[in-house]
């Protein structure tokens, strides 16, 4: 990749993930990649916001880009580390080896993580404080402090003169990025949706939980004449800004409910019996004219449920028991739920059991905080009879109805 000009002196300095067996975060699968973004300013002082993760060969990858404008690792005067999350920050401790002059604009509560991350010294550090202007020759940069989007410590950093807002972690998506087609307005309408589709798997496996956070820094952006989005993941928006903030504030709303009409069903079944009411399940909700998402666990990847369980203002789990509880994939899928605090839902829940049963009450104690509604359930010993398929479909019936009243 080389590097690339956004505007005047600004250049965004970028990677791709795409080792397809890599897990982002440890946990999620990125089948698409993920982009690592960086930006610089070449100036009458050199500056460099968020850096790149240490993995593969990207330290050298983006050394080599910089080559691309004339500039080495020795040439940078000011590091602006707007998250400390090793992703952005992973190089800083050679970075910052191999140039002893560079001075670190970060937020006081990213201090003590660079010591403890990158063994960089807190007298290398400048703590911003909440809209600081740092002037560099024709640059304004301005540093907001935006906490929890998505570390205690974050911040976002915005060149005021031009009106470019570097996010880091908000507006961000999973993709990796083609060469060729880095801006909004260089990507086709199905780019567009992939990268729609991509931005809110991100955000609900990386940014979910901290939804309030979000609806505060989106907030205090709101005065800014944003002209352009530098993300540190996916593409740059210079054309219309807008459709990323506003997606943004979308998925932060879905949190407070309610959500879309959708429904995401997720089900599990060792032998069959409680698979045996799905496609009933499915076919309700469809006469009803209710997009249904189906995932099966273990089979189907947590991060791609979440995704789909965040936008859904309806969730259905099909599961039988297991050992007094429920089947436990499930009871992980749900316990991740309540991590990525997937709340405000309308929520009905089946399944099979062979003797005493036990899965329905764990459900209930364990989903107990989790701001659910929960309309119903039924539970049948073995297969499912004809009685039992229809009580399910009547419970699901009137579970259409508030549900649809929910969401109009
Ligand atoms: C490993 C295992 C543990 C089970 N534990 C329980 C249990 O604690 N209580 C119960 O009533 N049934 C239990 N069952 C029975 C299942 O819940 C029952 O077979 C049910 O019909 C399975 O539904 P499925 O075919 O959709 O998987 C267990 C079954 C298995 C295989």
């Amino acid at each position: 990749m080389k590097i690339h000009r956004i505007i005047d002196d600004i250049y965004r300095l970028s990677t791709n993930i795409e080792d397809n067996t890599y897990l982002f975060e440890g946990i999620w699968p990125i089948p698409h990649g993920i982009s690592i973004n960086g930006y610089l300013i070449k100036g009458e002082k050199n500056v460099i916001i968020d850096l790149t993760q240490n993995i593969f060969d990207f330290p050298r990858e983006i050394t080599h880009q910089m080559e691309g404008v004339a500039l080495g690792i020795e040439d940078i005067d000011i590091i602006v580390m707007n998250h400390m999350e090793p992703d952005h920050s992973g190089w800083l401790r050679e970075f910052c080896a191999k140039n002893s002059k560079a001075v670190i604009y970060c937020t006081k509560k990213a201090i003590p993580l660079l010591q403890a991350f990158s063994a960089v010294p807190p007298e290398r550090a400048i703590a911003i404080t909440d809209g600081m202007v740092l002037e560099i020759g024709d640059y304004e940069l301005q540093f907001f402090d935006t906490p929890n989007i998505h570390w205690p410590e974050t911040m976002m950093t915005y060149e005021r003169k031009r009106g470019i807002l570097f996010s880091c972690d908000a507006f961000g998506s999973y993709g990796s990025i083609d060469e060729h087609a880095i801006f909004d307005d260089q990507i086709s309408q199905e780019k567009h949706q992939f990268f729609e589709n991509e931005a809110l798997r991100y955000y609900a496996n990386i940014v979910a939980t901290f939804s309030a956070f979000v609806v505060k820094g989106l907030d205090k952006l709101q005065g800014l004449d944003i002209k352009v989005i530098c993300p540190s993941h996916g593409i740059i928006w210079r054309e219309n800004p807008a459709v990323i903030i506003e997606h943004y504030r979308r998925y932060a709303s879905y949190s407070k409910g309610p959500a879309e009409r959708e429904v995401t069903v997720v089900w599990s079944s060792m032998y069959g019996n409680t698979k045996q009411v799905l496609n009933m399940v499915i076919e309700v909700l469809r006469k009803r004219n209710i997009p249904v998402h189906i995932f099966q666990v273990p089979k189907d990847e947590i991060g791609y449920i979440l995704a789909s369980a965040w936008k859904s203002a309806g969730l259905i789990f099909g599961m039988p028991t297991y050992e007094y509880k429920m089947f436990p994939p499930m009871a992980h899928t749900i316990e991740e739920m309540m991590v990525k605090k997937v709340t405000n839902k309308k929520v009905f829940r089946f399944g099979s059991y062979g003797w005493v049963g036990g899965a329905q009450r764990d459900f209930e104690a364990k989903t107990e905080k989790s701001g659910w509604d929960i309309l119903g359930h039924y539970e049948w010993q073995g297969a499912p009879t004809e009685e039992d398929q229809q009580a399910v479909r009547e419970a699901l019936e009137s579970y259409c109805d508030t549900l649809i009243e929910f969401t109009k």
